[in-house]
């Protein structure tokens, strides 16, 4: 489990790295950065250039500056970062920092918001994905023309330790189930691996219910009876796809908060990407983002404020006034940003 960051700095502020990140990153990451200062959150943000922002301005994607900033200051709120699809260029810059670092939980909880239509009612679980390993092992090759390799790395360790955080997790939010995914039916040797080293994590916790399920069918109950998951503890790549699945059965991207988590490093991060289709026109819904800044607080041990941010966002939702585009909205992301300061008591 992740040690809490409690050194507080002059007057009880926190350094923390701000990665502001590319496409809709700036605005979302700004707009959190405003709502965390109304909150009273005390935050000193080291700024840093990372992904498509660093490389066009200095020529790589992960400066050292920012390994440099995220080394000393053990935490930090991070924008998307753009990656090519399927060419040639630098590598994921998520991926990299999470594996430099060593941030092998990626938790997501997703959670129905008061007020947002086309949302499955009840839905309150936990996505903890495996953040190292598996098939973003970056690992391919061609091994003739037309055929190509790609390699799926799992380990004991890394799956014990991810089913450990998952029921640590579990038990300390007073969760009553875990829910492995898997496709061990026909990746029978590295799926195989990951749901022994779940089953023996899962016996050290008997007051937590364990379940399996193969991730085709995973996907099909999600959809349907989404309230009944609780703790879901994945792979890498089940893990990302899931997750993005999940954040559609609660209303969006814009909705769905997460952190990157090691032992003695926390990266918070919306699970969406840059969106480039509405970067840069104030269109993009903060809310994940703001979420995500929240969650930074509460790490931090700033509850108060962080408290006050999560309902600020549920009054706003539930007045149904303000919202973006992608929740039925017709308001910026400025408008979204000011909105909710003025609901902040
Ligand atoms: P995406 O999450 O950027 O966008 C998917 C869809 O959701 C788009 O229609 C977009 O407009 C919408 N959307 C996402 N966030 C939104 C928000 N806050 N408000 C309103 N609408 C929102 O995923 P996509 O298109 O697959 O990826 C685009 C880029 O983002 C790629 O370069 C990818 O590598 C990168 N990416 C980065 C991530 C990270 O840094 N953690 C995570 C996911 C993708």
């Amino acid at each position: 489990m992740a040690r809490r960051v409690t050194r507080a700095r002059k007057g009880g502020v926190q350094t923390a790295t701000l990665i502001p990140g590319d496409g809709i990153g700036p605005e979302v990451i700004d707009s959190a950065v405003q709502v965390i200062e109304a909150a009273g959150g005390r935050i000193a943000w080291d700024v840093q250039l990372a992904g498509k922002a660093a490389f066009e301005r200095l020529g790589t994607a992960i400066p050292d500056a920012l390994l440099a900033s995220f080394r000393r200051t053990r935490v930090g709120l991070k924008g998307p970062l753009e990656t090519q699809v399927g060419r040639a260029g630098y590598r994921s810059v998520s991926v990299a920092l999470r594996k430099m670092f060593d941030l092998y939980a990626n938790v997501r909880p997703v959670r129905t918001l008061p007020g947002v239509r086309g949302a499955f009612a009840g839905v309150d679980l936990i996505v903890v994905r495996e953040n190292t390993e598996d098939l973003y092992s970056g690992i391919e090759h061609q091994i003739a023309p037309g055929v190509v390799e790609s390699v799926k790395v799992i380990t004991a360790r890394a799956s014990r330790r991810i089913a450990e955080y998952a029921f640590q997790l579990a038990r300390r939010e007073r969760r009553r189930k875990v829910v492995a995914i898997h496709k061990a039916n026909i990746m029978k040797l590295s799926d195989g691996l990951f749901l022994a080293c779940a089953r023996q994590v899962a016996l050290r916790y008997p007051r937590v219910k364990y379940e399996e399920l193969i991730v085709d069918n995973a996907c099909m109950q999600l959809v349907r009876r989404p309230a009944e998951f609780d703790v879901l503890v994945l792979e890498n790549l089940y893990g990302d796809i899931v997750s993005d699945l999940c954040a559609g059965l609660v209303g969006g991207l814009g909705l769905v908060p997460g952190a990157n988590v090691g032992k003695r490093h926390a990266l918070f991060e919306a699970v969406h990407g840059t969106a480039p289709d509405i970067a840069g026109k104030n269109l993009a819904n903060p809310l994940a983002a703001i979420m995500s800044g929240a969650k930074l607080l509460r790490h931090v041990g700033q509850k108060q404020a962080a408290g006050r941010i999560e309902r600020a966002v549920e009054r706003l939702l539930r007045q149904g006034r303000v919202r973006t585009r992608d929740l039925g909205g017709r308001a910026t992301t400025r408008a979204v940003t000011e909105g909710l300061i003025a609901l902040l008591h």
